[in-house]
This record gives C-alpha cells, structure tokens and sequence, in this order.
C-alpha cells in the first residue's frame, strides 16, 4: 500500500542521490506548497539547504512573522529574510492594471530572489514546491492552451539563474501535499490555510496600490478570517478574503457625514480552483462582520458581499 510515510522515505531518498552535496536554495512564500517543499527538503540534506523569504509587504497581517518563526525558530532552518516592501510598493506606485502588477511583482520578485541567491553563493540546485496540477498545467499552456492571468509568476526563475531544479512535490496533488505536511510535523493551523496568490494583496486593491490601503485592507481582512474562524467556518471555504474597492462613498457616523471606501467580502468553496461557487453564509454572520469592519476599520464605511460564482467570475477581483 501506498503510504505518505512511504513516500516521504523514498522522496527523501531521491533528494539525497540527486543533489549529493550541492547547496540548494529554496523560495518560502508563506504558502503550504513551499513549506512542506522546505521542511521534506531539510529532512534530506539539512543545512545543504537555505531558504529565502522575500517580503514584498504585500502579505496580510503577521504574515512575515509566521513563516520567519515558524522556518527559523522552530525548524531551525537557514533563512534569509528579504524585506523588499519599500522596492515593490515603490515600483507599483501608480499602477493600475492587473497583468502589469504582476509582471511587476514577478519581475522584482526574480531580481530581489537572485540577488539573495547571489549573496548565499555556490548554489547548484533550486527548489520549487511544484505539485502535479501545475504541470499539468504549464505543459497546456505552452502547447497553445489560453491563460486568463498570467499565474507562474517566477517562471524563468530556474533558467536566468542557471540552477538545476528539485521539485520533490512533483507528484503530489494539493490533498497529498497537506498529508505530507501533516506526516512531516507541520502545524495543522499551517496545513490547512487558504492558497494566497504571489502577488498578494496587490489583486485585491483594484486600481492603484498605496501603503494606506494595504493598512485598510489588511484590517479589515483580518477581521474577517478571525470571524471565519470564530465560526468553525474556515475549514469549509476554499478561500475567503477582503477585496478594497477603488470607490469612496458617502455614510454617516454619529452626527458625521463620512466619505470612505467601501470593501467587498469574498469566500467561495471549490475542488481546485478551476470552478467556485460562493459560499452561502447566512445574513447574521456577514451583518456582524459588516459592524465589526465598519465599527473598527478607519476608512471603511460599506461593506458588501460577493456572490458571483465562477465562472463567470473569477476568485480574485483581478
Ligand atoms: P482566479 O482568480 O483565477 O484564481 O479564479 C484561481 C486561484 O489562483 C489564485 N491566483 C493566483 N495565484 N498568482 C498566484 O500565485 C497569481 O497571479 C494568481 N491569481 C490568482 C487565486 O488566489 C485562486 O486560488
């Protein structure tokens, strides 16, 4: 029978004879992909492999902290923490359209991981927390298949810094790579977190991105998920998160007339990704999430929710 303990020996096994005693370097992005990609990994050939964190401040709220805790302090694992938010939100200033912020935040994210890399030195080999579906899916792509949004946003990261590849997760779908996880002693509370894209909150502002938004947002999407999670909701949702929508409108406070932005709620269910359907959460729990937004979010005075399903929608507003 095949087990993901047996897996995991036989991965680590593969890792072994494969890299010997080259130094491998492996991008962290916070996701569980690459988390169990570095911990299987150091398992194998331990301090052969260092990890690099690159922050591009576009991370919700404790992020950073969380994947620098969890890598450096608990698995011990070399890390290099990158803090580039002041290059990316420098670089994004005034930019609005959504395929030019990912080109933009894939392209600083490839120089700043190089120049990192560089730093580190004699690296032979790059790993990347590549599961099946996105084989699959990068070789339908390149045989003439159409992407909505450019999604592999460090695609040409391998070839430009002239490393051989280990993808131990190769084989694995999403499910297998949480029970991986799981047998590797990650925290379930990491195992089971919603995927977050590369370009993080980026998408999630339409129009252009400023440092006082990405504090609205980050606020009101936390209060959000801790409502999520308060409820025993989160295990449910394949993904939900706060969207801060490009419009001021006008509301009252007290004896105020207020003129904020308003916010947008999102949580679909979904198998992988591909389809959705929006989750059906009943009117008192979005009316106390509303309040709480609202009530604790300067910036915020309207809040609704999203209940397109997709197709024809897409998860992301961008
Ligand atoms: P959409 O919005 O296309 O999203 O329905 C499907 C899944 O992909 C994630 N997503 C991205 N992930 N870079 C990523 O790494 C991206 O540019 C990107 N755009 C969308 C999205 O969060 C959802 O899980």
């Amino acid at each position: 029978e095949w087990t993901m303990a047996a897996f995991r020996d036989e991965e680590i096994a593969r890792i072994r004879a494969k890299v010997g005693k080259g130094k491998v370097i492996c991008g962290l992005s916070g996701g569980v992909d690459s988390s169990v990609a570095a911990v299987l990994l150091h398992e194998a050939i331990g301090d052969q492999l260092t990890c690099i964190f690159v922050d591009t401040g576009l991370m919700r709220t404790g992020e950073a902290d969380q994947v620098v805790t969890l890598f450096r302090d608990h698995y011990n694992i070399p890390l290099v923490h990158r803090d580039a938010s002041d290059l990316f939100l420098g670089k994004l200033a005034g930019v609005s359209d959504p395929e030019q912020k990912r080109k933009i935040i894939g392209g600083l994210f490839i120089d700043v991981f190089d120049e990192e890399a560089h730093k580190i030195g004699g690296a032979e080999f790059l790993a990347q927390g590549t599961l099946y579906p996105d084989v699959i899916e990068s070789v339908s792509v390149s045989g003439g298949g159409m992407t909505i949004k450019s999604h592999h946003n460090v695609g040409g990261l391998p070839e430009r810094m002239n490393l051989k590849l280990v993808e131990p997760l190769r084989e694995l779908f999403k499910d297998e790579v949480r029970r991986l996880g799981h047998e590797l002693g990650l925290p379930d509370s990491f195992i089971g977190r919603h995927p977050f894209p590369g370009p993080g909150l980026a998408i999630r502002i339409p129009g252009d991105i400023t440092p006082e938004k990405l504090t609205i947002l980050r606020k009101a999407d936390q209060i959000y998920l801790e409502e999520i999670r308060n409820a025993g909701l989160y295990d449910a949702i394949w993904q939900a998160f706060a969207v801060l929508l490009p419009v001021r409108t006008v509301g009252v406070m007290g004896d105020e007339r207020t003129y904020d932005y308003a916010c947008a709620l999102r949580a679909v269910t979904s198998v992988d990704g591909m389809t959705a359907d929006y989750f059906p959460f009943d009117h008192e729990f979005l009316g106390r999430v509303a309040t709480r937004i609202i009530n604790e979010v300067r910036g915020i005075n309207r809040v609704t929710y999203d209940i397109t399903s997709k197709p024809p929608g897409t998860i992301e507003w961008e």
